[in-house]
């Protein structure tokens, strides 16, 4: 079912109108036109649904973010806001659909994101032996052959380096999206109030005036000098503010303990089926990952 979800294609009819004319989703909503497909929405809400049910039938609590959600409604006869303040959205706390809606969001952008950084991860770690080696040695200094803990991730600096210029190459999230709440002037250019604005991740990590010979993979760029020399925006596999991704550590985690594990044990090689450099598919449900199968040699250290 996530499969499905993440497959829409961006050349989809519906979904370029819905972009084009953000307006058109009252519309769609209105007689339940989903550019996403049904079947998919309606397994993900069920999966919500009972997971709530659950909680309250059995008067159980979880310290995460359903329950969070779940502590905040207040009902749903309070109604609708649009464009409310906080305290008007804090007095109606969040609704069914809201939680619903959040759901699914942590459904479809928290797994084939980071599979995708992985496999993205592992295609540059094949074709690049001597970084390879480096992360390599860094890992043997910090943590051997243990099971590696959390502080001992963090200390990584290269294997930092590494995925960041992973994520500059090829970030899953290729563009993200602001609505103006009142008319600002950005760099000359006005924005009116209440347009949605797109933000071209992927292009402005391949901005030769940001990165120079951007088609070249360098985790040197991710040094402690070199980032000091760019402005924080000019690289935001994970978008930026207060409504930046909320699973950003644990993507980075999750990541990189995976490449620990694999380079502790194996050495990774490109084979002749690797396809270099690799063909990127930015088309289905706005996740970039490689067109192909990416093949790779494991072999035991
Ligand atoms: C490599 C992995 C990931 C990438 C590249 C990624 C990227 C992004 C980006 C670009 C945004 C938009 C941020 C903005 O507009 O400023 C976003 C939002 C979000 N991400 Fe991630 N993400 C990843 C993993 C995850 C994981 C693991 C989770 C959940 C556990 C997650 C949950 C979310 C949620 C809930 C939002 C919406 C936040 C909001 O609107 O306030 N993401 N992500």
């Amino acid at each position: 079912m996530a499969k499905e979800m993440t497959s829409l294609k961006f050349s989809s009819p519906l979904f370029l109108l819905q972009a084009f004319f953000p307006e058109l989703r009252h519309v769609f909503s209105k007689f339940e036109i989903r550019p996403f497909p049904s079947d998919a929405i309606d397994f993900f809400m069920d999966i919500t649904k009972t997971a709530i049910q659950n909680r309250k039938d059995n008067k159980m609590t979880r310290p995460d973010f359903l329950q969070l959600m779940i502590n905040n409604y207040k009902g749903e006869s309070v109604g609708d806001i649009q464009n409310g303040t906080i305290e008007e959205y804090k007095q109606r706390g969040i609704t069914e659909t809201e939680i619903l809606a959040n759901s699914l969001i942590f459904f479809l952008d928290g797994y084939d994101t980071t599979a995708a950084g992985l496999i993205f991860s592992i295609y540059r770690l094949a074709v690049h032996q001597d970084y390879q080696e480096r992360l390599f040695q860094e890992i043997n200094i910090e943590i051997g052959k243990d099971s590696p803990r959390y502080e001992q991730i963090l200390k990584l600096q290269y294997l930092d380096m590494f995925f960041c210029e992973v994520m500059r190459m090829y970030p899953p999230s290729t563009r993200t999206n602001r609505k103006t709440m009142k008319s600002v002037t950005v760099n000359g250019y006005r924005i009116p109030d209440g347009v949605e604005v797109t933000v071209p991740i992927y292009a402005m990590h391949y901005d030769s005036e940001l990165w120079p010979e951007p088609e070249t993979f360098d985790p040197e760029r991710f040094s402690a000098v070199n980032k000091e020399c760019r402005s924080p925006y000019s690289y935001m596999p994970f978008g930026h503010g207060p409504r930046n991704c909320i699973g950003m550590r644990l993507a980075n985690l999750e990541t990189k303990m995976a490449m620990v594990r694999i380079l502790q044990h194996f050495r990774l090689k490109p084979t002749p089926d690797t396809k270099i450099p690799i063909e990127l598919d930015n088309t289905s449900g706005g996740i970039l990952r490689p067109r192909n199968p990416v093949y790779v040699i494991i072999e035991h250290r």
